[in-house]
């Protein structure tokens, strides 16, 4: 008997409307890219590389070479400014254009390789991602933070792969009444201005910090520029710099990268320890997001308290980092299935890495 088909359609499930968001993403950090370096990346529904070439500059493009379909990572090679497949010696240079090919008197002027326009700041390596290959709208600022090794510590870092779409992460900085709770703080923060205009948002606020010697009054302020660069800078306890890098894997995945720097108050030991407290804080909290962001419908009409964070000035600013359709036939979008917490063991968590200590 023939097996039917119809037992074997599986229905696949929208987890959200939104496709992949356009913007500046953060690809890897700077430290982990030497110069020669090919890493392969998975973001944005694509097979990507990120490498560096001889002159210190960092590229991004896709990972199959356009002759055969070789993934340049698994043994590729950088020459100058130069990109090799391993597979048959062609090169291409960061247009993404074939230089060489080693065999033959002249080039192929069709193997084109896209490229994404790429940047490295604040010691973070960040591509340009945009469906329809448009250039860049705005730029990735100067943190001065992260560019003053006198004033501020070394960069501490933690990140996280987590099995939802960007707006749903992104919206949990507008949404002030989980704090108390999700991540049990004291207060709820006292929201004072949201202000967006063009892919920037800007949010000042007030919250009260749990700290070991009791709680703290302190301010949040959010910059985000774009879908997946934001500087938090809390201040209060002691001056920290959180630059928070969400990078969509897909449409339903997002790795989520923290940059913290805190402001050095001379005796070194004690910035050491706040800042360890207040980067274990930050952790516990999206550690205590995760399940929720996991397991949580989307829903296009949320009942809403009339205390609650601005969402909808949030989700208006948010639209505008689709170009491609949003799919708007239905009112609730539920994942396919139940999540476990699924958050990744960094390497400095695992290790113990103590950057912070001079
Ligand atoms: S597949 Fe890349 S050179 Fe042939
Ligand atoms: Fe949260």
């Amino acid at each position: 008997m023939p097996t039917a088909p119809e037992h074997q359609h599986v229905r696949e499930v929208v987890r959200s409307p939104f496709p992949v968001p356009f913007g500046w993403f953060q690809v890897c950090w700077a430290t982990e890219l030497a110069v020669g370096d090919i890493r392969p990346v998975d973001y944005f529904d694509r097979k990507l590389v990120v490498w560096r070439d001889e002159d210190g500059a960092p590229h991004v493009n896709d990972a199959f070479c356009p002759h055969l379909g070789a993934h340049f990572a698994f043994g590729g090679s950088v020459h100058g400014t130069d990109l090799a497949c391993p597979f048959h010696g062609w090169r291409f240079d960061a247009a993404g254009r074939n230089t060489l090919i080693p065999y033959s008197e002249r080039t192929n002027r069709k193997a084109c390789v896209r490229t994404y326009p790429t940047v490295e700041r604040n010691g973070l390596v960040m591509a340009w991602y945009h469906p329809l290959g448009e250039p860049p709208a705005w730029e990735i600022p100067v943190v001065p933070e992260f560019n003053d090794p006198d004033g501020y510590t070394p960069m501490e870092t933690r990140e996280y792969e987590i099995q939802a779409p960007w707006q749903e992460l992104a919206e949990n900085g507008v949404d002030a009444a989980h704090f108390r709770y999700v991540h049990h703080t004291e207060q709820v923060p006292e929201l004072e201005s949201y202000e967006t205009e063009g892919p920037r948002t800007s949010m000042r606020s007030i919250q009260k910090f749990p700290t070991p010697r009791g709680v703290v009054d302190g301010r949040i302020d959010a910059d985000s520029f774009g879908p997946g660069f934001s500087v938090i800078r809390f201040s209060g306890i002691v001056d920290t710099i959180l630059m928070g890098c969400n990078t969509p894997v897909g449409r339903n995945r997002c790795h989520m990268r923290f940059s913290f720097t805190v402001a050095r108050l001379g005796d070194d030991a004690l910035s050491s320890t706040v800042g360890q407290a207040f980067v274990a804080e930050i952790d516990k909290q999206v550690q205590e997001d995760t399940p929720i962001w996991q397991n949580k419908a989307y829903l296009a009409r949320p009942a809403l308290a009339d205390t609650d964070g601005p969402f909808t000035r949030f989700r208006k600013w948010a639209s505008q980092f689709y170009a491609e359709d949003v799919d708007d036939s239905q009112l609730v979008y539920a994942p396919a299935e139940t999540h476990e917490s699924a958050v990744v063991e960094t390497a400095s968590r695992r290790f113990g890495s103590d950057p912070f200590a001079d």
